[in-house]
């Protein structure tokens, strides 16, 4: 450890507690009990029985006075029960909305959306509530709204215990102190807290009542990096040990490089997709490697066959304008710019010649008719 890290945050000083800390088997017993009673209902057999969300064409629109805003394009994504997903993209892409839709805060517009079974567009107000209650934990960037600063640690985990089934409260709120490694702070107020401290507690709120789906926005945003670290290393074990299934906004690359499938989000859209090449469990120890040996990429392909290409790449073979040629060739789909004449296309024709080619062809068939 540098010497100069040292006072950044306590919350960081070690992972390793984290890594280390033992999950109670009563924890662990009452996750599985919790998981085991929220079946899927009818939508298991349309579904799957693996799937934990379901997104398609996904629209939402936010309507204001003046304006219209279109913060999810036709949204598609997939992901199984048991996965750790990380959602990135630039600010304003609609990461915040998609989360909202999926935690239940808000409603989508129009597409599908399915969570755990269920359809959330079909969800009454009531039947919502219990869902935000009982399947899903939301933890936020900022905790000011789930946190109680004036109240020890220990009671702001217990209080929601006491709205959810209110049993063995105490003892339960203790075991989630300790699984994201605040035990012996947990008579602290929470004023008292540094900000990476105060985020496990929020992580051990959203607990409270045993989701099956973890959502966070941005949780890392207000720590430095070491916290952050540290706090992925939070979720990673609520992954592989409580088989929670997580979907983690971000817009910190450190951190994404280190979770296996990170998605992501462009105007609204998934755009494409990285998935870890390495064994998940060695992810976690590497630390600073190059992202290129770590993540395959992949674009998205939506229903309508539409994919998006990077402005980047797009740039690098000139094109400006909205028009590009494709062309099949051995088994691969070429793009090349669709104003460039000089450009060859199938058969080694350029683009100008083919263009000279199809003028004659037509007045060849104007000269027959
Ligand atoms: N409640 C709202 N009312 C109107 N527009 C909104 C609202 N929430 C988000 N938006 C707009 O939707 C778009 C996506 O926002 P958001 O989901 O917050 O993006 P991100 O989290 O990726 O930064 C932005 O253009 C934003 O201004
Ligand atoms: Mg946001």
């Amino acid at each position: 450890m540098s010497e100069d890290n040292k006072t950044v945050d306590k919350a960081s000083m070690d992972a390793s507690d984290i890594r280390e800390s033992v999950i109670s088997q009563e924890l662990r017993d009452s996750f599985m009990q919790a998981y085991a009673k929220n079946t899927q209902g009818e939508l298991e057999d349309q579904l799957g029985d693996n799937v934990m969300i379901l997104c398609e064409n996904l629209v939402k629109i936010y309507k204001t006075k003046e304006t219209e805003v279109l913060a999810l394009q036709g949204l598609e994504l997939k992901v199984e029960k048991g996965e750790f997903v990380a959602i990135i993209g630039s600010s304003g892409s609609g990461k915040s909305t998609f989360l909202n839709m999926i935690g239940g805060l808000d409603r989508p517009s129009a597409g599908k959306l399915y969570v755990d079974g269920k359809d959330l567009f079909k969800l009454t107000e009531s039947q919502l509530v219990d869902y935000k209650k009982n399947t899903v934990g939301f933890v936020w960037q900022n905790n000011a709204r789930n946190l109680f600063p004036y109240l020890t640690a220990l009671q702001n985990v217990e209080l929601p215990i006491r709205f959810g089934d209110n049993k063995d409260v105490e003892k339960r709120a203790l075991d989630l102190l300790n699984l994201v490694g605040m035990l012996h702070k947990k008579d602290s107020k929470l004023n008292q807290m540094s900000g990476g401290e105060q985020q496990r507690i929020a992580i051990a709120i959203a607990l409270a009542n045993r989701p099956k789906l973890l959502l966070a926005d941005e949780p890392t945003g207000s720590v430095d990096q070491r916290t952050s670290d540290a706090l992925l290393d939070v979720f990673r074990k609520l992954n592989t040990e409580l088989g929670i299934t997580i979907v983690i906004v971000t817009h910190d690359i450190n951190l994404a490089k280190k979770v296996k499938r990170v998605v992501m989000m462009r105007d609204g859209k998934t755009s494409s997709e990285r998935i870890v090449k390495q064994e998940y469990a060695d992810v976690s120890l590497l630390k600073g490697f190059a992202e290129e040996e770590t993540h395959d990429e992949f674009a998205i392909l939506d229903r309508a066959g539409r994919v998006q290409i990077p402005r980047e790449m797009l740039d690098s073979i000139g094109v400006k304008g909205n028009r590009i040629r494709m062309t099949v060739e051995d088994g691969k789909i070429v793009i090349v710019n669709g104003e460039d004449e000089s450009v060859e296309s199938e058969g080694g024709e350029t683009a100008k010649e083919g263009k000279l080619r199809r003028k004659d062809r037509r007045k060849d068939k104007e000269k027959e008719a």
